[in-house]
């Protein structure tokens, strides 16, 4: 690892846009010529210019959602019901035994499932799944979860947890739950509240990215997807200054052994061809780590994001299945009201035929979260504690 040296220039910015466009546009200034490599610099390790399918802008997909949704028909519903039946008839004790071997679908639905997990590794890098709407297919909670378990088991054959063994998130706004006792100084992680999130790929989580909308908010929650390989190949050509900072050492701020503890790894990777960009804000909250021009390279990312965006269309029981190591994602803040209030569940998983090569040396950013094993494993049917052992603190998100 190189030597990153950290200058500090006071508080970092807390400007949060309510929505992708809204963030103040920075200086773009351009800086020195992007050839002038010193003898350190991984820039003259990168491509020039990627191109692949995953290289897609907001005009890519003409016919919008027609382009990315995979939706299940009648009998294809049917079989997955019928899976959730036959699962919990085994009476396993724990449900976050799901896999291919005991949620059993016909031969063409399991083949369609591998074919999207073909999609988001080597296409596009997402898919919509739609159809599972919780009334046709589903009649409890824990009949959902197990679909979405069962149904992503064909795309992703291992699922990650976090340190306390969870390993399925909910996503809401859980400012009125009430906090448990001696917890009253913790506060909410951004993504159980209403607050807008800015483009990120949820780092030190997972090589797919899947979230079950069980329900939508009263109004707002849009959802944005970027690709970031076109986010790449336009700063390389525009901003390859703000670039170079983020291929090169970036310090993320932590914890070890209960103090403070800053660890050094790239924005943007790059392994047999691929880029992998892994980024989140959250972390440098209430911390002055990041010096000005680092801080002015994640606005060039975030504008340049913002520019090649497209919204994801978003309906009730779809599964939205996001290759988190190529794609930025960013949503919206929102308003609930009672009945309709926004709820996701959301799972990691790697899928051990098409998953992308990992860069060297950086275990820690990329396996830390594949080690529990699912007899292990937690799956948490309800967000029974927000502040606690259901918190998203160390989920790598927002
Ligand atoms: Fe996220």
């Amino acid at each position: 690892m190189s030597s990153a040296k950290v200058l500090n220039f006071g508080p970092p910015k807390t400007v949060v846009p309510d929505k992708p466009g809204d963030l103040p546009s920075p200086a773009l200034a351009k800086f020195l010529p992007v050839d002038d490599f010193s003898k350190d610099d991984k820039l003259a390790e990168y491509p020039h210019t990627l191109s692949s399918d995953l290289c897609w802008g907001s005009n890519s997909f003409p016919r919008g959602p027609k382009d990315y949704v995979v939706q299940l028909t009648p009998e294809e519903v049917r079989h997955v019901s019928e899976a959730i039946t036959a699962f919990k008839a085994l009476n396993l004790e724990n449900i976050a035994l799901v896999s291919r071997e005991n949620f059993r679908l016909p031969s063409p639905l399991a083949k369609k499932l591998r074919d999207i997990s073909d999609e988001v590794h080597n296409g596009r890098g997402f898919v919509v799944i739609r159809g599972l709407k919780a009334k046709q297919c589903t009649c409890s909670d824990e009949d959902g979860v197990i679909a979405f378990l069962g149904v992503m088991s064909y795309i992703g054959d291992v699922r990650c947890a976090n340190s306390n063994g969870m390993a399925m998130d909910h996503l809401r706004d859980a400012i009125r739950d009430e906090k448990p006792k001696g917890r009253e100084h913790v506060e909410l992680h951004p993504s159980k509240m209403m607050a807008p999130l800015k483009f990120h790929a949820d780092r030190k989580f997972a090589d797919i990215l899947a979230l079950f909308v069980k329900s939508k908010a009263a109004s707002g929650g849009k959802q944005y997807l970027s690709s970031a390989w076109t986010v790449y190949n336009k700063m390389r050509e525009s901003y390859p200054e703000d670039l170079r900072i983020l291929v090169n050492e970036f310090p993320w701020p932590g914890v070890k052994d209960d103090q403070p503890h800053t660890t050094y790894s790239p924005v943007f990777f790059y392994k047999d061809g691929r880029i992998i960009c892994q980024l989140v804000y959250r972390i440098f909250e209430g911390t002055n780590i990041l010096n000005s021009r680092q801080w002015h390279a994640l606005d060039v990312l975030e504008e340049v994001a913002n520019g090649v965006a497209i919204e994801l269309d978003v309906r009730e029981g779809d599964i939205q299945v996001i290759n988190n190591l190529g794609l930025l994602h960013a949503r919206r803040g929102w308003i609930d009201r009672p009945g309709k209030e926004r709820y996701y569940y959301r799972l990691g998983l790697r899928d051990t035929e098409h998953g992308w090569p990992r860069p060297d040396n950086y275990e820690t950013v990329f396996d830390d979260r594949y080690g529990v094993v699912p007899e292990d494993q937690i799956i948490p049917i309800t967000d029974f504690d927000p502040y606690g052992l259901t918190s998203l603190d160390d989920s790598g998100h927002g």
